[in-house]
């Protein structure tokens, strides 16, 4: 059974009606690297319960999408929201842009998903890694040319390899763990700009 820790930024997230803490991880990685953009068609990746959603929505304005996908059944907290789709699927299980009720690939994938934890340090970095490596095989799909991509990582040998085989796709490949990631956390997060296709 899980619990929430009462710290600052849940304590903030509660009093700017935001649905996670979450939501301060996206912020800091936007305002430093400028991922999001008015207009933008996004994918949210593990989006429940939404605060990415939420924060992503404001960016992109009216003009823009953001499309979440999580195995969670859909969070009807979101649905008033105009330019927001939620979706109850698994990231292995989507094959086309058509079921995600979009005509063309987005400007923007974003992914904070994270797998039920068993303890078991190696299987839970494994199940990590694959959600990993389930977000990259997608991206040539759903990705445009010259997109960006936040992705969660828990920390590993498996995963920095992995990432450094990916790093190429990208103009440019950043890591950062944000202020509001708690320090025991083995989670950070990269940030890769300018999508080469
Ligand atoms: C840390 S939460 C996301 C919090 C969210 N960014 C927010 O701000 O509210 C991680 C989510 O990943 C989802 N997830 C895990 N495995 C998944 C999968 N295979 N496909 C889709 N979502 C998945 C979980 O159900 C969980 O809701």
């Amino acid at each position: 059974m899980g619990f929430k820790v009462q710290d600052h930024y849940f304590k903030k997230a509660k009093k700017e009606k935001y649905l996670a803490r979450s939501i301060y991880k996206l912020e800091e990685i936007d305002e430093k690297y400028k991922v999001l953009k008015k207009g933008d068609q996004v994918i949210d990746l593990g989006y429940f319960p939404g605060s990415w959603i939420q924060y992503t929505q404001k960016v992109i304005g009216e003009e823009g999408l953001v499309v979440g996908c999580d195995i969670k059944p859909v969070n009807k907290k979101l649905m008033h929201l105009k330019n927001v789709k939620v979706f109850e699927k698994d990231v292995f299980d989507i094959q086309n842009l058509e079921e995600l009720e979009v005509s063309k690939k987005f400007d923007v994938i974003v992914s904070d998903m994270a797998p039920n934890t068993t303890g078991i340090r190696s299987v839970d970095q494994d199940r990590s890694l694959n959600l990993i490596e389930m977000v990259f095989y997608h991206a040539p799909q759903f990705l445009r040319p010259g997109g960006n991509l936040v992705i969660k990582v828990f920390d590993s040998n498996k995963a920095q390899q992995y990432l450094k085989e990916q790093k190429n796709l990208f103009e440019s490949f950043h890591f950062l763990k944000p202020k509001s990631t708690r320090s025991v956390s083995k989670e950070f997060f990269v940030i890769g700009k300018n999508f080469k296709a």
